[in-house]
């Protein structure tokens, strides 16, 4: 039973102690999160391995980027494990790394040494590493103001990978008008753009996206507000421009939680991210009213994939001495990857 499975993670993680670490993104569900050591945005989660270097085991619940960027940042003696496999996500699927070595490849050919590429942590270890290697960094959703106005003091251009709404709504903020910023298709391999001056290009942005934020829609937006202008409306910035524009607010995982956390009671709220934060924001604060600004919950299949069974299963295995879903980011790739990751987290 569900109590049973609650009561044995209860006892394993009673037994190892400080030898054990959990922590849980944000979108993890309630069954899971209640056993997080800690939780938080991307960002924090990478602070947080960087910084950990004492527990043996980390059992990662998010997805699969998530716990290779632990990984990384952890020392050789810690192991880094995801409960399932299958964790993945899908955006970060959206790069690969002959993909990228194409479009490098003819970017390079137009805009020769201008280009600095970053890419979004939602990516995979060797979109990192080659974004290291090539001088860039990664950026969260708490910190892409800070790492593009950083890359924009080292190049002209910014290639941005894997995430086109996140580039384009960061850059945007940043002041770079629309016609300035071009989508690099990776089917096709060519730019998208109507215009003959490329040389006036300044963001190219990767063609990637995530598929649940994809559901939150200016259309969302219209009948909502008509239904009642009063409600404030605060989306995560993976929202196409067109819904962010039309928001009041725009922020990271967290930057949505503290903004809420700090409204006035009875204020209205309308939520554009995942299901389980949004559920859980719901139920944390009754004296507020919130919804999900689309009526239709929108779930992340993947980071819903690590469930209590799963969760007692790998400290399971972890207690018998024979941990499984062990992740392991090869050193050659580890390397360069971190050099990304170790930009990021310097830049304030
Ligand atoms: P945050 O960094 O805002 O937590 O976002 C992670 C993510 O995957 C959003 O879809
Ligand atoms: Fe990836 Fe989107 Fe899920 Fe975040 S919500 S993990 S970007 S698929």
């Amino acid at each position: 039973s569900k109590e049973e499975m609650e009561q044995r993670v209860s006892e394993i993680k009673h037994k190892l102690g400080s030898r054990l670490l959990i922590p849980g993104h944000h979108y993890q569900k309630d069954e899971v999160i209640q056993f997080a050591d800690i939780t938080g945005d991307s960002l924090q989660l990478a602070q947080l391995a960087q910084q950990n270097s004492s527990a043996e085991y980390i059992v990662f619940c998010g997805v699969h980027f998530m716990a290779e960027t632990a990984d990384m940042l952890t020392t050789p003696s810690q192991t880094v494990v995801l409960p399932d496999m299958r964790a993945g996500c899908s955006m970060a699927d959206m790069a690969n790394m002959q993909q990228t070595e194409v479009a490098w490849e003819r970017l390079q050919a137009v805009y020769g040494d201008t280009i600095i590429p970053l890419t979004y942590v939602n990516s995979t270890a060797e979109i990192k590493a080659f974004v290291g290697r090539h001088g860039g960094a990664t950026v969260t959703s708490s910190n892409a103001r800070e790492v593009l106005k950083w890359a924009f003091r080292q190049k002209e251009r910014i290639l941005f990978l894997p995430d086109q709404h996140l580039g384009r709504n960061t850059a945007y903020d940043l002041g770079i008008p629309l016609e300035d910023m071009a989508v690099w298709d990776p089917e096709l391999n060519e730019l998208v753009t109507g215009r003959e001056d490329v040389q006036n290009i300044r963001v190219l942005l990767w063609k990637g996206h995530c598929s649940v934020h994809e559901k939150f829609t200016v259309e969302n937006i219209r009948s909502l507000r008509e239904r009642d202008p009063e409600v404030k409306i605060i989306v995560h910035p993976e929202c196409s421009r067109e819904v962010v524009e039309l928001s009041d607010y725009a922020g990271s995982t967290k930057y949505i939680i503290d903004t809420i956390q700090a409204a006035e009671p009875g204020t209205k709220w309308a939520v554009g991210t995942e299901m389980n934060l949004v559920q859980r924001i719901m139920n944390q604060h009754k004296d507020k009213q919130i919804e999900s600004l689309n009526p239709n919950m929108c779930p992340c299949l993947t980071m819903n994939r690590i469930d209590l069974p799963h969760l007692l299963w790998s400290l399971e295995q972890i207690e018998q001495g024979d941990p499984v879903g062990i992740i392991t980011v090869p050193e050659a790739v580890t390397v360069d990857a971190v050099k990304a990751l170790d930009r990021m987290l310097q830049i304030r």
